[in-house]
């Protein structure tokens, strides 16, 4: 089983996605291949953004990823693509060879609030990525929660 987050940048969001899901996964002792990437590439090769890390790292996770851009091989390579907006999800969707049924709003696994998007907090502050952090483990929780019931099932994702 495979998940990729995506946001605009690969500097904030979907590294906070990446590095919490992977904290939670390897706290559960659960073998998820994990990645994200941005559906631009201004920030390729870049490290996350400084806040992103320290409220990463403050949370335990491991914030050393490099920022990369989206790429055709990851339709085929993850069987969960994680869309952080509605902008991210729209730019997913119009891949060639972007299969639908495994490009989600980060959104559908967070079984405690109504919220639809996890906002770009880079023009934000501290609070911002706080924020966007909380969001983050409750998809990260939601998403394990989804897997242990449907192991086998990850076409109906
Ligand atoms: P992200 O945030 O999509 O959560 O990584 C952003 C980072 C950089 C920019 C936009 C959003 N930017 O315009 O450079």
């Amino acid at each position: 089983m495979s998940v990729l987050f995506v946001c605009l940048g690969n500097i904030c969001r979907s590294p906070l996605g990446e590095g919490l899901l992977r904290r939670e996964a390897e706290a559960q002792g659960i073998d998820l291949k994990i990645d994200s990437a941005g559906t631009g590439n201004w920030h390729a090769g870049e490290l996350p953004d400084p806040r992103a890390r320290q409220v990463g790292q403050q949370r335990g996770c491991r914030m050393d990823m490099r920022a990369r851009q989206v790429r055709a091989a990851d339709f085929k390579e993850f069987d969960l693509i994680v869309a952080m907006d509605y902008t991210n999800l729209r730019d997913l969707q119009k891949w060639t060879g972007a299969d639908p049924k495994r490009i989600h709003l980060a959104s559908a696994f967070d079984l405690e609030s109504e919220r639809d998007e996890v906002p770009d907090p880079y023009y934000g502050g501290i609070e911002d990525f706080e924020s966007v952090a909380d969001q983050l483990e409750r998809v990260a929780r939601g998403i394990l929660g989804h897997l242990a019931k449907n192991p086998a099932r990850k076409e109906s994702l």
